[in-house]
C-alpha cells in the first residue's frame, strides 16, 4: 500500500542483486509537476504510463489519455475507463462560439490552426493566410452562432480563392491553406470536427476516473494531432477557468508526445504551454517519447519526475542523460531490461536516480494480464537463481 497522497510505481532494484528493495512511490504533489517517460521502442513506456493512470484513477483523480494507437483501451481495461471514440460516439467542433462570438474567439481559432500547421506541416501560417482565415471566420459568424464545420471553412476559402484569382500570391497562399485543412474534412475526423454543438462537454473530462480518447481510428497523424491539440486547448481553458488549486485536478497522458511537442525553432507547443502555465492550476502532464531528442527539451525540463527506460541511440541518450543527477547515467540507461527504468524525482529537491522495476506483480497483472505476468515471474526467478551463490 502506498502512503496517503502517493501511488506505487514499482520496486527499487539493487545494481547487481535482482531481489527488490521495496516499493517505490510517487507523491501526488511531485506528479502535479509533470512526468516524462522516455525509452526506446518496446522498452515499457506505455505500460508504465498505463500503471500510473490506473493508480491515479483508482484514487478518484481525473485522468485523460490521448491514445494514438488504441493500446490504452486494452492496458486500462481493468480500470473500466470511459472510452471516447472520435467519429462514432464523440464529436467536438473547433469553431464553436458557444453562443457568444467575438474577435477573441477568432484569435484563439487562428492560434489553434497555427499550432496545427506548425506541428503537422513544420511551418506556421503566413500573414496572408492569417488574414484570409480571419475574413472567412468573421464573415461566417456575422449572422450565426452555429459551429462552423471545417468543410464549410474550406468551401469559403476556395470561394475567396476564386474571387482573388487575379491577384498573384493570394491564390497560392489560400491553396496551401486549403490543402492543410482538407484532410480534416472527411471520414472519422470530418465527422468528429463537424459537431453541431450540444454533444461533448469539456467539463466531463474533469470527472473522477480514467477516460481514454481512442485516436486509433483516425486516418493519419495530422488528424490525431488536430484532435489532440483541440482537446488540450479546451482543457487549458477550462483549467484556467477553475482557478488555482494545490490539488491534482486533471492528469493528461500524452503518448508519442514528440508529435505534439516537436523540436522546432522559436515554437512553444500547446503541451508545453500547458506544462508551464497550468502547474498552479492542478494540471499534470504525463508524456511518453521513444525519441527524446525529437521531443521539445522544454517538456522534459518542466517534468519534475523523470522515468527513463532503455535507450541505445547516442543522440537520444545525450538528450535524456543530461537531466539526471550523477555520472555514468548513459551507461546505466543502455543496459536497462524491458520494464525497468531509472527514476529521478526532482521535487521537493533532486534525489539520486534509482533503478526501478516498473509495477508490482499486482499492477502488472492488472495492466498486462496473467500470461505476461507468468512469463515475467519465471524469467525473474531464473535470474534470481543464477545470482544465488553456490
Ligand atoms: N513493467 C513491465 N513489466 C513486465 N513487462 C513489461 C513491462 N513493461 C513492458 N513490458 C513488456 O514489454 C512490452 C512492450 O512494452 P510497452 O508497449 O510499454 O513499450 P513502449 O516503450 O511503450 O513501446 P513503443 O515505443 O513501441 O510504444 C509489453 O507488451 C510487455 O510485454
Ligand atoms: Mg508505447
Amino acid at each position: 500500500m502506498a502512503p496517503k497522497g502517493s501511488i506505487v510505481v514499482g520496486e527499487q532494484l539493487r545494481t547487481l542483486d535482482p531481489t527488490p528493495r521495496g516499493v517505490v512511490t510517487l507523491d501526488l504533489e511531485a506528479l502535479s509537476r509533470h512526468v516524462a517517460i522516455l525509452g526506446t521502442t518496446g522498452s515499457g513506456k506505455s505500460t508504465c504510463a498505463a500503471m500510473i493512470a490506473r493508480e491515479l484513477g483508482a484514487l478518484g483523480k481525473a485522468v485523460v489519455v490521448l491514445d494514438r494507437t488504441g493500446e490504452y483501451v486494452e492496458l486500462l481495461r481493468s480500470a473500466a475507463p470511459a472510452v471516447l471514440t472520435p467519429g462514432s460516439d464523440f464529436a467536438i467542433s473547433p469553431f464553436d462560439p458557444r453562443g457568444k462570438f467575438d474577435h477573441e474567439r477568432t484569435d484563439e481559432w487562428i492560434s489553434l490552426l497555427e499550432h496545427y500547421s506548425r506541428v503537422s506541416f513544420g511551418v506556421g501560417l503566413s500573414p496572408l493566410q492569417n488574414r484570409v482565415l480571419r475574413d472567412a471566420l468573421e464573415s461566417y459568424f456575422h449572422g450565426t452562432q452555429r459551429p462552423l464545420p471545417v468543410r464549410e471553412l474550406v468551401r469559403r476559402l476556395q470561394e475567396a480563392e476564386d474571387e482573388l484569382f487575379k491577384l498573384r500570391g493570394w491564390v497560392e497562399s489560400i491553396e496551401a491553406l486549403v490543402s492543410k485543412l482538407w484532410p480534416l474534412t472527411h471520414g472519422a475526423i470530418g465527422r468528429t470536427l463537424d459537431a453541431q454543438g450540444g454533444g461533448f462537454e469539456t467539463t466531463s473530462l474533469f470527472g473522477a476516473g480514467v477516460k481514454v480518447v481512442d485516436l486509433s481510428g483516425l486516418p493519419d497523424d495530422r488528424a490525431k494531432n488536430m484532435l489532440s491539440q483541440l482537446l488540450l486547448k479546451e482543457v487549458y481553458e477550462e483549467t484556467r477557468k477553475r482557478g488555482r488549486t494545490e490539488a491534482l485536478r486533471l492528469v493528461m497522458v500524452i503518448d508519442e508526445a514528440q508529435n505534439l511537442a516537436p523540436v522546432l525553432k522559436d515554437y512553444t507547443s500547446i503541451p508545453e504551454r500547458c506544462a508551464m502555465e497550468l502547474r498552479k492550476y492542478g494540471f499534470s502532464l504525463v508524456v511518453c517519447a521513444s525519441r527524446p531528442s525529437l521531443l521539445s527539451q522544454n517538456v522534459i525540463a518542466n517534468s519534475n519526475t523523470l522515468i527513463c527506460h532503455m535507450l541505445n541511440n547516442e543522440t537520444d541518450l545525450e538528450a535524456a542523460a543530461g537531466f539526471f543527477v550523477g555520472s555514468n547515467v548513459k551507461d546505466s540507461l543502455r543496459r536497462l531490461p524491458v520494464g525497468v527504468g531509472m527514476l529521478q524525482v526532482n521535487h521537493p529537491e533532486p534525489k539520486d536516480a534509482v533503478r526501478v522495476r516498473i509495477g508490482t506483480d499486482g499492477q502488472r497483472k492488472n495492466v498486462l494480464g496473467d500470461l505476461v505476468v507468468g512469463a515475467f515471474r519465471d524469467q525473474r526467478h531464473r535470474a534470481a537463481e543464477a545470482f544465488r551463490p553456490g
